[in-house]
């Protein structure tokens, strides 16, 4: 083989890294919360829109997760570097824990009025159609952007505690629990996805995909199927705590935006923007709801 020809196969290698990322120990645990102060759909503030939006999100939850799981330990067989492997097993118990911990608070929220299951088979439906016709790399390409965004919605609800003090304790806890373990697994579909698949131009499809249409589409239609079944007519008032949820100080979008688009930046990972210190912070916090520790 000429040198020239090794140069170029060894600076293929380099541009792929072969190892995991992480910078935090990825540790399952098992939690408990007790949803007595869960008494009203509208749970967050009265408000209608915001409560409907976070269930619309714990709807999607245990199927998207799970989809999570399956799209990336398709690849676990090509995965040759023992951290990265662990850390793909570490993931999927945290994620698919979260979807034990969301289905029992979905079941809560169907006591409320809230037609999960109707929302459910419509999930359902669309994985099965994009299991049917997405190829592997397709599939984990959407799990890396998602993961993303739920890194970001993640460090949100770490760091804006006025927008969170709409929720009751409860829900609050669960919402943060499951925080501190996205931020703590955020970059392991982004490393698999670099080792196993490596199309950027794959990924950033994705990412405009879910982040301009899919995403905003599909919560916006959730959320309005919920409020409807629910017999509630929405007003102003309503939609303006719902404006500033999210465009407005502190809000979901705009006080994380800078971190949402950073995933553009070439030569991004994930661990570029560093809360490691606000998980650890957080697990102190959240230490009374651990039960295996
Ligand atoms: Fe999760
Ligand atoms: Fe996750």
């Amino acid at each position: 083989m000429s040198a020239v020809t090794n140069m170029h196969k060894n600076s293929v290698q380099a541009a792929v890294p072969a190892i995991s990322g992480s910078k935090l120990n990825i540790e399952p645990r098992r939690v408990g919360f007790e949803y007595s102060d869960l008494t009203s759909p509208f749970y967050y503030a009265g408000n209608s829109c915001v409560s409907a939006l976070w269930v619309a999100m714990s709807a999607s939850f245990p199927l998207g997760e799970a989809e999570f799981i399956k799209s990336t330990c398709f690849y676990e067989s090509q995965i040759n570097d023992e951290k990265l492997l662990n850390d793909v097993r570490m993931f999927s118990q945290q994620e698919a824990h979260h979807s034990l911990q969301h289905k029992q608070i979905n079941r809560l929220f169907a006591e409320l009025g809230y037609p999960i299951a109707d929302l459910e088979s419509v999930f359902k439906k669309k994985l099965k159609k994009r299991a049917d016709c997405w190829s592997p790399e397709r599939r984990l390409a959407h799990t890396v952007v998602v993961e993303h965004v739920t890194a970001v919605m993640a460090h949100f609800a770490l760091t804006q505690e006025q927008s969170m003090s709409g929720f009751p304790a409860s829900i609050k806890a669960l919402f943060q629990w499951h925080a501190i373990e996205e931020i703590e697994h955020k970059s392991v579909t982004f490393d698999v996805y670099q080792h196993c698949v490596g199309d950027r131009a794959l990924l950033m499809r994705q990412y405009y995909y879910f982040v301009f249409f899919e995403f905003p589409f599909q919560m916006t239609m959730a959320s309005r199927f919920l409020i409807k079944r629910q017999g509630h007519k929405v007003t102003w008032a309503e939609r303006k705590v719902l404006w500033n949820y999210l465009f407005g100080k502190g809000g979901l979008v705009s006080s994380v935006k800078s971190l949402y688009w950073m995933f553009r930046k070439p030569g991004f990972h994930p661990w570029d923007h560093d809360d490691s210190a606000l998980v650890e912070q957080w697990k102190t916090k959240l230490a009374p709801y651990f039960k295996n520790h």
